[in-house]
């Protein structure tokens, strides 16, 4: 950017031209310097190295057949816009957002835009798709195309005759004209509480649980396919597992986009089909997108699931390079009759040590049955202690993570140790506003 001057100086008249309407009217210009190149560009003529007047009419004539270019541009892929399906990247809204926004200031808009990196590129664009008048939209294509290259291109040469030495603070004129022409878009996006907050929780959400895994685990809920959809479009941030019911995988699988896909269980008699009424096949998952299985879950133990099913359906899980998210912890009885440790071990040992990973990744998840789903986690530092002891056991290609009442509140204190890998959460998961 501040090499302003060997580019204008390559470029010569016919460059200055071309960015001046690359920028003004097509797509792709958008990232290109404006205000910093007409000032720098007439700074220079002050110094004999351009003639002013030529490079004056040819900023004019490149700016005002640049929008224009863009205008018509506009005007044709308009229609077109409008009837596409709104993307990732597209958004209708967003359209008729700009129409609504000429409608209100018309051609002003056109003017102010010019000083506005970015803006300068997409205004003329959005007046065509919004067809304003083609007779209006030239008449302050004109006037705003002589403020900003005729008026700016003058000052630089202008102050580039008058001041003594300018050329030493020519990088902070640069900078300071960078600065006033991108103040009012700012001020424009933080005056708007809106887009404030979008713009500060995608900061935020982009900067949040990084390199931990988060699990939500759904269990039987939700009861209704539009909530599901609802509730996975709220939990779809990155490093986030998303394991809904079967039933729900098809097509919460089909919106999440940074989010990846668990499922709550798989079948371990054949990982890919058979005469097994009720359950379902490891092929079956990935074709729908799962990445992730929690095998092993106590409330799948309480139903009589037993660690030689359990090793077995990790062996199917990994086999069909599914990950497990094998759920360990001891009961209340256990914990109080200090056996935490032995029934941990025996948990792990079964599901593990017979199979063979070739270093395959597995997820750990230490819940100690007593905390789940009772509002009462247990001790940062216990939970501390245990995960150490679990990591001694295994891996590095096993990640260990808390689970059992985990919420929006507590989350951040188990988090911010490096020894928890991430966390499991259950009912909490079903309100993931309150996580982001
Ligand atoms: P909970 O459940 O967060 O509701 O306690 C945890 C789990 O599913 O294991």
């Amino acid at each position: 950017m501040f090499d302003l001057i060997p580019l204008i100086k390559a470029a010569g008249y016919l460059g200055i031209f071309g960015i001046v309407f690359a920028e003004s009217g097509l797509f792709i210009g958008f990232f290109l310097p404006g205000d910093s190149l007409v000032f720098t560009a007439g700074f220079l003529a002050s110094q004999g190295f351009l003639n002013i007047w030529n490079l004056v009419s040819l900023i004019f004539i490149g700016a005002v057949i640049g929008d224009s270019f863009g205008y018509a541009f506009g005007k044709k892929v308009g229609p077109m816009i409008f009837k596409r399906e709104d993307s990732f990247l597209f958004h209708k809204e967003n359209l008729n957002k700009a129409k609504m926004f000429y409608e209100k200031y018309g051609g002003k808009a056109i003017i102010l835009a010019r000083f506005m990196p970015g803006i300068r590129t997409f205004a003329p664009i959005l007046a065509g798709v919004g067809k304003m008048q083609y007779s209006k939209f030239l008449a302050f294509n004109i006037i705003g195309g002589a403020i900003w290259g005729i008026g700016l291109t003058l000052l630089g040469y202008y102050l580039g005759s008058v001041v003594p030495n300018i050329d030493k603070y020519i990088v902070s004129i640069v900078l300071l004209i960078i600065f006033i022409s991108i103040t009012p878009m700012i001020v424009h996006i933080f005056k708007d509480k809106n887009t404030r907050d979008r713009i500060l929780n995608t900061i935020r959400n982009k900067t949040k649980y990084v390199n931990k895994l988060v699990v939500f685990n759904w269990k039987m809920n939700p009861e209704t396919l539009e909530d599901a959809i609802n509730i996975a479009k709220e939990s779809d941030y990155k490093n986030i597992v998303i394991v809904p019911p079967f039933v729900f995988l098809e097509e919460v699988g089909k919106i999440i986009r940074k989010a990846k896909l668990g499922a709550q269980d798989l079948s371990y008699k054949d990982s890919r089909g058979g005469s097994f009424t009720g359950e379902v096949s490891a092929v079956e998952l990935i074709n729908l997108g799962v990445k992730y299985v929690i095998i092993g879950h106590s409330e799948r133990r309480a139903m009589g699931e037993t660690n030689s099913t359990i090793f077995s359906k990790i062996k199917t899980a990994m086999d069909s390079n599914l990950i497990p998210i094998l759920c360990i912890g001891e009961n209340l009885e256990e914990r109080k009759s200090g056996l935490t440790r032995k029934v941990i071990r025996n948990q792990i040992y079964s599901g593990l040590s017979l199979t063979n990973r070739n270093n395959k990744p597995i997820v750990l998840a230490y819940e100690p049955v007593w905390a789940i789903g009772t509002g009462k986690p247990d001790t940062i530092e216990s939970a501390r202690e245990i995960i150490g002891y679990i990591k001694e056991l295994t891996d590095q290609n096993c990640r260990v993570l808390y689970g059992g009442s985990i919420n929006s509140r507590n989350i951040n204190d188990f988090l911010k140790y490096p020894e928890i890998d991430g966390v499991l959460i259950g009912s909490a998961s079903l309100e993931p506003k309150l996580f982001f």
